[in-house]
């Protein structure tokens, strides 16, 4: 099938681009103002539902997690039953529905619209993901490109969403900041709809032909199943990695607010701004990132993706590394505060990490996925994220009572160590991975034979 394309990609991948730059200017727009919403006052200008703090993070937990988990379900819907092309309308819908069930001032409708939201969630984003990957072929040394693309989508909407939907939400009424949300849930889906003519012959139902039918009915093959043994290492490598890097919202937040010295050029930035720090940085570097991977495998270099994750974690060791430097700094000054240009490198190290790693993951999860259990596969590393996230809050906990240096110590001689022993087993690890990777079909026919 000749496809149409816009700079090399495949014009789909543009409209999934748009759709997922929505949902997650939906999800991190909600995410922005939702502790904030559920501690404000029943008595403000802007009220609020006058919880506790801890009450507050409680429920966030909790959506954060299922958020996450419910991607289970969603791809297992792909699979089974509806594709993924489908599965994704139906979660927008939820969505759109959700939002605007948020946005109206009653507490079952608060319950009703948090819910509605995380099962659409669910049901888009393991899925579209899943999409990006059948827009290319096997071996098309394009397709990591590709996600990136894609990842600099959701990190546009997830730079927009807290400074609108948090400025209206806050400032204005927090039920219209979840409905702005909805609204651009709106538009994402519009143009799913209206781009549907360039995603034919992706994402659609398996049960479509009798011959996929048959195929769903196959066990695993030794390859298969070696391939979803590195899958799940692959896994393990992403819980170590978003351990580290989802300390941002959390301890670092905290962090940045008392420790760090925010005057820059004479004005104080406030320390939510940082959050929007990892998408700018995505959206600053994400092409050049691409560029030079894509650059590195046509020398013929290294660049398995176990090996570029590997790499990832090892630049997010050198990102801790930076924060112990501010550490240090808090240590020896007289107003036990650290400069702000410490947390500026180790964001930026952290996104080079997660720029070598994070869509690199996506890629090679389309690549290794036995086709039936593709989208399960993906939801299925949705959760792990969850889990990556738990971690990060257990890892900020025990800074609070280990202190920041001890801890930022552990985390960067941890993910350097880690990385290093990976590099040590990437070739054992492609060998179980039976040319998913490699760019002629040839070898793969061979393998499979
Ligand atoms: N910024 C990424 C996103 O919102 C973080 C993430 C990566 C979340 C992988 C889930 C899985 O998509």
């Amino acid at each position: 099938m000749e496809q149409s394309t816009i700079f090399g990609h495949p014009k789909g991948l543009f409209v999934l681009f748009f759709t997922e730059m929505w949902e997650r200017f939906s999800f991190y727009g909600m995410r922005a103002i939702l502790v904030l919403y559920l501690v404000a006052e029943t008595t403000a200008q802007n009220p609020g539902l006058g919880w506790s703090n801890t009450e507050a993070l409680t429920l966030y937990g909790w959506y954060g997690m299922l958020v996450y988990m419910m991607s289970i379900p969603g791809g297992l819907m792909a699979d089974r039953w509806l594709g993924q092309k489908k599965s994704i309308l139906v979660g927008g819908v939820l969505i759109i529905l959700g939002q605007f069930t948020l946005a109206i001032d009653d507490i079952n409708a608060f319950y009703t619209g948090l819910i509605l939201v995380i099962c659409g969630v669910g049901a888009l984003k393991p899925n579209i993901s899943t999409m990006v990957g059948g827009l290319y072929k096997k071996g098309d040394i394009k397709r990591d490109a590709g996600f990136t693309i894609f990842y600099i989508g959701i990190n546009i909407g997830a730079l927009l969403a807290p400074l609108l939907v948090g400025y209206y939400g806050e400032k204005v009424n927090w039920h219209l900041g979840f409905s702005l949300a909805g609204f651009g849930m709106i538009l994402g889906q519009i143009v799913y709809v209206f781009g549907g003519k360039y995603l034919k012959g992706v994402g659609d139902s398996h049960k479509a032909s009798v011959e996929s039918a048959e195929l769903m009915k196959k066990p695993l093959n030794k390859i298969e199943k070696d391939r979803m043994v590195v899958l799940f290492l692959a896994f393990l490598i992403m819980i170590v990695f978003w351990g580290a890097y989802e300390q941002a919202g959390g301890f670092m937040n905290l962090y940045a607010k008392q420790s760090v010295d925010r005057v820059m050029f004479g004005y104080e930035i406030p320390a939510s701004w940082l959050q929007s720090l990892h998408a700018f940085y995505v959206v600053l570097i994400g092409v050049p990132m691409a560029a030079f991977w894509l650059w590195w495998k046509k020398k013929g270099k290294e660049s398995s993706s176990i090996f570029k994750m590997a790499i990832g974690t090892i630049v997010m060791g050198f990102g801790f590394m930076a924060l112990m430097g501010a550490a240090w700094e808090v240590s020896i000054s007289a107003l036990e505060q650290a400069s702000i240009y410490w947390l500026l490198l180790s964001y930026l190290l952290h996104v080079v990490g997660e720029l070598s790693s994070s869509p690199v993951a996506l890629s090679f999860i389309t690549k290794l996925a036995p086709m039936k259990y593709a989208s399960f596969m993906m939801g299925a590393y949705f959760a792990v994220t969850g889990l990556g996230n738990k971690l990060a809050s257990e890892i900020g906990k025990a800074a609070e009572e280990l202190g920041a240096m001890e801890v930022f110590t552990a985390v960067t001689i941890f993910c350097i160590a880690f990385g290093l022993l990976l590099l040590l087993f990437v070739k054992k690890l492609n060998a179980l991975s039976h040319g998913a990777e490699e760019e002629t079909l040839g070898d793969i026919a061979e393998v499979e034979a």
